[in-house]
């Protein structure tokens, strides 16, 4: 009895640890070895993929920006754009 649950425990941590790396994989886009570090320059981004619309408090580094992505700074000007 307490080994059949010690083993349902056992598999609902790999399951989420499973969903936890993929997700985090997914999100990095290609595989590129980023820090997840908010940038505190980038006041808001604007991506293609959202229509281009503004993004505002976002939690991005050029580096984990997404493909096309553009950051802004306070002022309005372009720091980088996701590559
Ligand atoms: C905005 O701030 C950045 C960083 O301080 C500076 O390099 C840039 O020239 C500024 N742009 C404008 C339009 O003021």
């Amino acid at each position: 009895m307490v080994m059949a649950i010690n083993r349902v425990v056992c598999l609902a941590l790999l399951l989420l640890s499973g969903t936890f790396l993929l997700g985090s994989k997914v999100e990095s886009a290609d595989g590129k070895a980023c820090t997840r570090n908010c940038d505190p320059d980038v006041a808001y981004m604007v991506c293609p993929s959202s229509g281009h619309r503004i993004i505002k408090q976002v939690c991005v580094n050029c580096c984990s920006a997404r493909k096309g992505c553009k950051l802004f700074r306070n002022n309005g000007s372009v720091k980088c754009i996701g590559n």
